[in-house]
């Protein structure tokens, strides 16, 4: 069938035996744009076995070689930038330039991850015995870090391509095999960037696609007695997840509800261009993005007026016209947001612009004097809608932001760097950025989130090492 595409398993393309297919609705035309195969619990057996050989033998494979063939599918990746982008228009909706953004940070990334691999990965430790009590210089330690076998990676519908290469990358320099299963809306994304490494010439059965309904294959996957390690970014799914699997290393980015709390002090222009850069970027589909704006009723009224002057000047449309503001990924987010929206009118939110809604298309909304009676106030919209909470004091700010079961990030304008600094103290969140938006690059900084926003930390070093285990030899004298 020409019309559904094929997964990826063994180093070929191939068709599911379950006759079945996932349909791709373009989130634009709310219609069926792709198909992907919808593999069985049978194939995920197969693909396991198949990765759990593969890396044996990759584990074998100088650092350098891997290193080698992940720079040359970065190359390939960049090279193959304007399909792929095209995907991420059809699928998720992702403005046409930001699309192009991705794909070509995604190559940068795993250049980046097979540089710092050969240099983290090409050292190890020397430890020698009589520095602890009662020991004689008798015994010498060598470690290293090895591979832990096979990597299960799961990214999110927002960054099909980067938050799977950000996975995949670290995995195979550090001599894992890797099974990725890509988000249904962003899947064929997923597949064309598959292709890229297929070209590079990875070995067979060291990277696999498997597409398929999460209700199908998720548990089966996330449970699968290979697998080694999982690497996830989503939503609340992880949490789940993390309680099922087995005693495996997880590394898990679940979203967040990011405060950026503004002081009297502040640079009200400043704040004002990276709410709505932090805000309304991808339509607010980031776990980075300001998600709740916390600022001092004395400059509130100011600052509100100067967002406002530029929310009128986001473009809204269709993402092929790189339009700021686009299609959200689906009509049930759609319907959720306006969920959202409507409990913040009914319990008094000032509106600063007229609620409109088209389709999966939501217009930028501020909405002024949110309470933390609403739902906005703690619940994450991953939509172009942004409550503004007034305090009148850093402390309620602070409380604010702590209260929350999400601890990703979060970011204080100030121009004191005191004051700022011990804020980001107090914060419990897992990043905190001064004088700028919420934002998880550059990609080898590191990315972790607090409380329900995830366990493990990213970024490209923190990945590999998370990716290995230590083995120690240890040489006893006589
Ligand atoms: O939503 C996923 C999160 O990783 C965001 O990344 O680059 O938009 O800050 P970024």
């Amino acid at each position: 069938d020409g019309d559904v595409f094929k997964y990826y398993a063994d180093g070929e393309w191939k068709k599911s035996n379950s006759g079945k297919s996932v349909p791709i609705v373009n989130p634009t035309t709310r219609r069926t744009h792709y198909k992907v195969q919808a593999c069985s619990q049978e194939e995920v057996n197969k693909v396991m076995e198949a990765a759990k050989a593969a890396q044996k033998l990759w584990a074998k494979t100088p650092l350098w070689k891997r290193a080698e063939l992940l720079h040359k599918a970065a190359a390939i990746l960049k090279e193959h930038k304007a399909p792929i982008a095209e995907c991420l228009v059809k699928e998720i909706a992702k403005p046409a330039k930001d699309a192009v953004t991705e794909v070509i940070r995604s190559g940068d990334l795993v250049s980046y991850c097979a540089e710092e691999g050969v240099r983290i990965l090409g050292e190890g430790k020397f430890l020698v015995s009589d520095s602890f009590p009662g020991n004689e210089r008798t015994k010498y330690c060598l470690t290293s870090k090895i591979p832990l076998g096979v990597v299960l990676a799961i990214p999110p519908f927002n960054y099909p391509v980067n938050l799977a290469v950000s996975k995949i990358a670290p995995a195979l320099i550090a001599g894992n095999s890797l099974v990725l299963k890509p988000p249904t809306q962003g899947a064929v994304a997923a597949l064309h960037m598959v292709h890229c490494f297929h070209l590079a010439g990875f070995p067979k059965g060291l990277i696999s696609c498997v597409t398929g309904k999460g209700s199908e294959i998720g548990d089966f996957l996330t449970m699968h007695p290979a697998v080694n390690c999982i690497s996830f970014t989503g939503g609340d799914t992880g949490i789940s997840i993390s309680k099922k699997a087995g005693m495996i290393p997880l590394q898990m980015e679940l979203g967040g509800k990011d405060a950026c709390i503004v002081l009297e002090d502040a640079d009200l222009d400043l704040v004002a261009a990276n709410i709505i850069k932090g805000g309304f970027s991808y339509s607010g589909q980031r776990c980075t993005a300001v998600k709740v704006v916390l600022v001092m009723e004395s400059v509130a009224d100011s600052l509100v007026e100067k967002v406002k002057a530029k929310v009128v000047k986001l473009t809204v449309g269709p993402p092929e016209e790189n339009c700021d503001i686009t299609p959200v990924v689906s009509e049930s987010s759609a319907n959720f947001i306006e969920g959202l929206v409507m409990d913040a009118k009914q319990k008094g939110a000032t509106f600063c612009q007229e609620y409109r809604r088209e389709g999966n298309l939501i217009w930028p909304l501020l909405l002024d004097n949110v309470r933390p009676d609403m739902r906005i106030a703690w619940e994450e919209p991953f939509g172009p809608v942004l409550p503004v909470i007034r305090i009148g004091s850093v402390e309620e700010g602070i409380h604010h932001c702590n209260a929350s079961n999400f601890g990703l990030q979060g970011c204080v304008f100030t121009k004191d760097i005191n004051k700022a600094m011990l804020i980001s103290d107090a914060m419990e969140t897992g990043t905190v950025q001064i004088n700028s938006a919420p934002a998880r690059g550059p990609d080898h900084f590191p990315f972790q989130g607090f409380k329900d926003s995830g366990i493990g930390s990213q970024g490209v070093t923190n990945s590999i090492n998370m990716m290995t285990k230590v083995k120690s030899t240890v040489i006893n004298l006589p």
